[in-house]
C-alpha cells in the first residue's frame, strides 16, 4: 500500500513538470482557440480539461497503462474532453472537423503504443475520453447487454455476473482493459475456444461517424458494422456502445496453474501443448502458457468441475501430472479475479478498480504459429527467457475451437483457420531505470523466432499494437493505402485490409479519424 501510494505521488509530481516542459508549440493557435470556443457551445465547460487546468495532468494520466508515454517530450493533446452524453461526443467531432483539430478516442487507455492519448509526430489534437460513459445494461431474459465503451472488461464481467451468475462474456484477462479499444481490435480471452472472440459476439453498436451522426447497425450498413468489429480503434469513428450476446457458464468452473522447470520436462510439455491445446482438448478447456525464467507456467480455465476435468487431463495431457490438489473450483466471476493474480477469496470487487499500476515500463510484440515448433527448437528458445535484466516473457494463447472455425473474412480478425496459437512477447524493466528506451532483447528474440512463425505476412494482433511493424505515411492529404499495407496486412490479412480501406473510403474519405496505424481510405474506382 505504502509503496503504491508513494509511486502514485512520484508520478503525479513527475507529470506536472513534464507537462509544463513539453507543451508543444501549436501549429495553428487560431484554430485551436476556435475549436475550444466551438466546444464550449456543445459541451459543459467542466467536461473540457485544457492544458492550463490544474487537473490536466491527472486527467490525462488517469487510465494510462504504460509509463513510457508519460515521459517528457511526449506529444500531448490540446485538451481532454470527458463526455457524459452522446451529444458531447457529436459536438467534439463537429467542432474538430470545422476547425481542423483531430480527435484521439480513449476508452481504457491500454493501447500498447499510447495512441489514444499521444501522437508520435507534432500535431494539434484533442482526446475524447469515454471513461464517463460506462454503463452496462444487462437484459437477462434475452442474454444480451449494451455495454458502453468506457466500461472496463472487469466492470462488464462484474455487472453481467451480478445480474445472472450463469451468464458471462468472452474477453480479455486484464480487468482494466477498456471495452472500446478491446472490442475494436478483436478480444482474445480464456473462453474464445468455446465462444469465439469478443467481436464474434457483438450484435449491434452505436457509433458517432466523421459527420457527427449517431448511427446504429442498421443505419451504418453492413461494411461499416463489419469494420468496427476488429478493424482496430480510431479509424471508423467513436463507438459509444456495443450490444453483445452473453454466453452461458456453469455455476462452478475450475482453474489451475501448473509450473514446469526444464528439469521437470517443460520443453516436452510445451511441444505437446502446441497441437493439443488448440485441437485435441474440449472447447470448454483453455490452457495458456507463460514462458519465463526458463520455466513454463500452464494456466487453465475449465468450464466445468474438477471431477470432470481430471480424467480429461489424465488421458490427454498426462505430462502435466495434474492432480485434484491442483484444482481450484469457484464461480466464473471469481475465476476472472484468480487468473489475474488474485486468490479464490479475493473480493470480486477488485474487478471494479480502474487504477492501473505504473511500476514497470513494457514493450510487447506478437506472432502467430501455424506449424508446431519442434522440441529441439524449444530447447533453443527457452534460454531467451532466462530472467536476466531486460529479458522478459512470452504468453502463448491457444486458438482452435470456435475462434478457429469462423471464416477469416467474417470479421477483420483473420487469424483463424489453421492457427495453433498467438505468441505475445513482453519486455519489462523498472521505471527506476534512467531511461524508458526499449531493451534490445525484444527485437532480438523476435528476430530469432522468425523461422517458427507465420510469414508473408508475418501476422500480428492489432490489439497488441506495435509501431515497429510500420506507420502510416500521408500522401495527398490522406494516409496512403500502399504504405498502410506494410503493417495492415499483418494485422488483418490482404483481403480484410483491402475491405477495411474501401470501407474507410466510404465512411471517412477525408481521413479525419487518423493515427499512426489507422486504416487509410481507399476510394473504389469501380
Ligand atoms: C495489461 C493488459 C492486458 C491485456 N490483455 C489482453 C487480453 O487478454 N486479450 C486481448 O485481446 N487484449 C489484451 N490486451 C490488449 C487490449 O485489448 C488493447 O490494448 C485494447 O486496445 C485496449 O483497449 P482500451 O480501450 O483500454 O485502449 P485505448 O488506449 O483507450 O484504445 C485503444 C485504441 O482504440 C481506439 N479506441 C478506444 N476507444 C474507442 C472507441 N470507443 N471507438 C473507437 N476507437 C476507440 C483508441 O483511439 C486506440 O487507437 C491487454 C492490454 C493490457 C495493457
Ligand atoms: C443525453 O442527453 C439527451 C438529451 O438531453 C437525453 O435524452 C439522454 O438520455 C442523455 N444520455 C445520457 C447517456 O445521459
Ligand atoms: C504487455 O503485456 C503485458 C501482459 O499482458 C501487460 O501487462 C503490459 O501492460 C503490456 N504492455 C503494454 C505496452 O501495454
Ligand atoms: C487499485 O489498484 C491499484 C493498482 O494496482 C492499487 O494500487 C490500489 O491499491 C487498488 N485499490 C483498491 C481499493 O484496491
Amino acid at each position: 500500500m505504502a509503496a503504491s501510494t508513494s509511486l502514485a505521488l512520484v508520478l503525479a509530481v513527475c507529470c506536472c513538470c513534464c507537462y509544463a516542459a513539453s507543451v508543444a508549440p501549436l501549429s495553428s493557435a487560431d484554430s485551436s482557440g476556435e475549436f475550444l470556443q466551438c466546444l464550449a457551445a456543445g459541451v459543459p465547460s467542466q467536461l473540457v480539461v485544457t492544458r492550463g487546468s490544474s487537473s490536466f495532468a491527472s486527467v490525462l494520466a488517469s487510465s494510462v497503462r504504460n509509463p513510457r508515454f508519460l515521459a517528457p517530450g511526449t506529444v500531448r493533446p490540446l485538451c481532454v474532453v470527458t463526455p457524459t452524453n452522446a451529444s458531447h461526443v457529436q459536438a467534439a467531432v463537429l467542432c474538430g472537423r470545422r476547425h481542423g483539430v483531430r480527435l484521439r478516442v480513449r476508452s481504457g487507455g491500454h493501447d500498447y503504443e499510447g495512441l489514444s492519448y499521444r501522437s508520435v509526430r507534432q500535431e494539434v489534437f484533442a482526446v475524447v475520453d469515454l471513461a464517463g460513459l460506462r454503463s452496462v445494461r444487462v437484459n437477462r431474459r434475452a442474454a444480451t447487454a449494451w455495454v458502453d465503451s468506457g466500461a472496463t472488461v472487469g466492470e462488464m464481467y462484474y455487472a453481467v455476473a451480478k445480474a445472472d451468475a450463469g451468464l458471462a462474456f468472452p474477453a480479455g484477462l486484464c480487468p482494466t482493459i477498456g471495452v472500446g479499444g478491446h472490442f475494436s481490435g478483436g478480444g482474445i480471452g480464456m473462453m474464445m475456444r468455446k465462444y469465439g472472440l469478443s467481436v464474434d459476439n457483438v450484435l449491434d453498436a452505436m457509433v458517432v461517424d466523421a459527420n457527427g451522426r449517431l448511427l446504429d447497425k442498421k443505419a451504418m450498413g453492413r461494411d461499416y458494422f463489419w469494420a468496427l468489429r476488429g478493424g482496430g480503434g480510431e479509424s471508423f469513428g467513436i463507438v459509444l456502445s456495443w450490444k453483445v450476446r452473453l454466453v452461458a457458464v456453469p455455476r462452478t468452473v475450475t482453474v489451475f496453474n501448473i509450473q514446469k522447470t526444464l528439469a521437470q520436462g517443460a520443453v516436452d510439455a510445451v511441444t505437446k501443448w502446441q497441437t493439443l491445446a488448440p485441437a485435441a482438448l474440449p472447447d470448454e478447456l483453455t490452457i495458456r502458457v507463460v514462458v519465463q525464467n526458463k520455466q513454463a507456467l500452464f494456466q487453465s480455465l475449465y468450464l466445468g468441475t474438477c471431477d470432470q476435468l481430471l480424467p480429461v487431463m489424465g488421458s490427454r495431457f498426462p505430462e502435466l501430472g495434474m492432480t485434484r490438489a491442483d484444482c481450484r473450483e469457484m464461480s466464473w466471476l471469481q475465476s476472472m479475479v484468480y487468473i489475474n493474480g488474485g486468490t479464490s477469496s479475493t473480493p470480486v470487487e477488485v474487478l471494479l478498480n480502474r487504477t492501473t499500476s505504473l511500476s514497470v515500463y513494457t514493450k510487447n510484440k506478437s506472432d502467430y504459429v501455424k506449424q508446431a515448433i519442434p522440441s529441439a527448437s524449444w530447447e533453443k528458445i527457452f534460454p531467451w527467457f532466462d530472467g536476466a535484466a531486460g529479458a522478459g516473457l512470452i504468453i502463448l494463447e491457444p486458438h482452435g475451437g470456435r475462434v478457429g472455425s469462423i471464416a477469416d473474412g467474417n470479421t477483420p480478425y483473420p487469424h483463424r483457420s489453421g492457427v495453433l496459437y498467438n505468441i505475445q512477447y513482453v519486455a519489462f524493466w523498472p521505471t527506476t531505470t534512467a531511461t524508458p528506451a526499449v531493451p534490445d532483447w525484444i527485437k532480438n528474440v523476435h528476430a530469432f523466432m522468425e523461422p517458427f512463425v507465420t510469414s508473408n505476412p508475418r501476422d500480428a494482433y492489432v490489439n497488441y499494437r506495435d509501431l515497429d511493424i510500420g506507420e502510416n505515411a500521408v500522401a495527398g492529404g490522406v494516409t496512403s493505402y500502399e504504405n498502410g499495407r506494410v503493417w495492415g496486412e499483418k494485422y488483418f490479412g490482404a483481403a480484410n485490409f483491402r475491405r477495411l480501406a474501401l470501407t474507410k473510403g466510404k465512411v471517412d474519405a477525408s481521413d479525419y479519424f487518423r493515427n499512426e496505424q489507422s486504416i487509410p481510405p481507399l476510394v473504389s474506382t469501380k
